[in-house]
């Protein structure tokens, strides 16, 4: 069956890359020339892990192919998923659909012969209505279905994310476009990957309400987390004895800075909206959204108080900027709140990231740029861990002491353990746990 993408971001090069190892033939559609031209000399736009050889694997297999000419590609398409982006509208917290809508005309001016047109992009409930109506109204003798089918892969573990998802929705009530859709996802059936048949709308709905209750999880550890530090008692324990019921589950419960991303931020505003829209405001989602970006805007306070109540002519080392590891994503990461404020309250700010700096030296003004983990920390007076990469998880600390004008740590992630860097003799200040006061303070 051949499969046209329109959109080749995270999530359409990730979704076509992985149709293609299904052995679809696929060909990916952007609008972005250097991208496709980029793609095509074998260089991703995106760090993912493993994305560069599945794309080589399936370029070179003839499986998968990459072009900035929709007509072409849609022409001879069974299924067109549509994979643009649905960033916040300017001026309040709605969806931008413009992107969705613009490829619906597109679509509708190229297909040929029955088509499926599948919104993989997160869109408000009715959305794909809209996409109907547009696609009848320009192509009244068309013969084609509208589904709904989310993505629910992670930035960092994409590729696994989608060749082995918890499981795959697919909202139609077409019995010929469901038929399509099976064949599309039929190797998952070997891992036994459950698939959710339900209607449009409510397929639109779980992506928002997946979404909007990750986040009020985390949101959720992170308050926990604020009591803890006043009753002395310890975050991850508290995680621990909780998410060891089988009805809450382990994952989600890591205190943090705020959750940020290309996903989170957006996708709880635009249910917010939607849901007053229509006269069913969802007081809890609304209430994890402001607690979130007080959450974000108060971190620079946790810094300030370790550097002794000023931040005024110190410099601060910061290591991670992304909004998580194994990304090189930077929309929305809290680090956008943290590093300007430090700034703001005078101090100098160093900072790396393994591979968020090209996407962070265009968010950012007034930071020491610097080349790797431990040239950053030089002269500092506090480091500052933003994002939980690997390659900061086991420093050497000895060298951080020497490299440092003094050793004060204010990890954002909780990578190490308190008593293990009160006996490094550090100043270390974390999210949620009792604060050992050092030795020689
Ligand atoms: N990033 C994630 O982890 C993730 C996960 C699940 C769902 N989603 C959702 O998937 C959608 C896409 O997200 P993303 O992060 O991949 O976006 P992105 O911004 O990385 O990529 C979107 C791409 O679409 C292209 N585009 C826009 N209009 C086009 C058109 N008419 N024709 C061809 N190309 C066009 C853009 O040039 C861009 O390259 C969003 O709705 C997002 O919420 C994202």
């Amino acid at each position: 069956m051949r499969v046209a993408m329109i959109g080749t971001g995270y999530v359409g090069l990730v979704s076509g890359a992985c149709f293609s190892e299904f052995g679809l033939d696929v060909i990916c559609v952007d609008k972005d020339e250097n991208k496709i031209a980029s793609i095509k000399k074998g260089v991703m736009p995106i760090y993912e892990p493993g994305l560069d050889d599945l794309v080589e694997n399936n370029i070179k297999a003839g499986r998968l192919g990459f072009t900035t000419d929709l007509a072409s590609a849609v022409k001879d398409a069974k299924a067109v998923f549509i994979a643009v982006g649905t960033p916040t509208r300017r001026g309040g917290g709605h969806a931008d659909l413009s992107y969705v809508y613009a490829a619906a005309e597109e679509i509708a001016d190229a297909m040929d012969g029955y088509t499926v047109v599948v919104t993989k992009s997160t869109v408000p409930v009715g959305t794909g209505d809209e996409v109907e109506r547009i696609i009848r109204k320009r192509r009244p003798d068309a013969d084609f279905d509208v589904v709904s089918n989310p993505e629910f892969l992670r930035e960092g573990s994409a590729i696994s994310d989608f060749t082995h998802p918890d499981r795959v929705v697919i909202g139609t009530e077409s019995a010929r476009a469901k038929e399509v859709m099976r064949e599309l996802y039929r190797p998952l059936s070997l891992i036994e990957a459950p698939i959710v048949f339900t209607s449009r709308v409510s397929s639109e709905l779980i992506k928002y309400a997946a979404n909007t209750f990750l986040a009020t999880k985390i949101t959720f550890i992170n308050e926990i987390a604020d009591l803890c530090e006043k009753v002395d008692a310890d975050v991850h324990d508290v995680a621990r004895g909780i998410g060891l019921d089988g009805r809450i589950g382990k994952k989600f419960l890591h205190a943090g800075p705020g959750y940020g991303g290309s996903c989170f931020p957006k996708d709880t505003m635009a249910l917010v909206h939607t849901a007053r829209d229509v006269g069913a405001p969802l007081s809890i989602v609304e209430a994890v959204v402001e607690v979130n970006a007080k959450r974000k805007a108060s971190m620079v306070d946790r810094v300030t108080k370790a550097c002794g109540g000023s931040l005024k002519g110190k410099t601060i080392a910061v290591l991670g900027l992304t909004f998580k590891p194994n990304t090189d994503d930077m929309r929305d990461s809290p680090s956008l709140d943290i590093v300007p404020a430090i700034i703001a309250a005078g101090a100098t700010v160093r900072a790396f990231d393994p591979e968020g700096m090209d996407e962070a030296k265009e968010m950012m003004q007034g930071v020491e740029w610097c080349d790797e983990t431990y040239c950053t920390m030089e002269n500092a007076d506090a480091l500052v861990i933003i994002t939980e990469w690997n390659a900061f998880r086991g420093l050497d600390l000895e060298r951080v002491k020497k490299i440092m004008n003094a050793p004060v740590m204010v990890d954002l992630r909780n990578i190490y353990e308190p008593t293990e860097m009160y006996e490094a003799g550090f100043d270390y200040y974390c999210i949620g746990r009792a604060r050992i006061e050092p030795k020689n303070k």
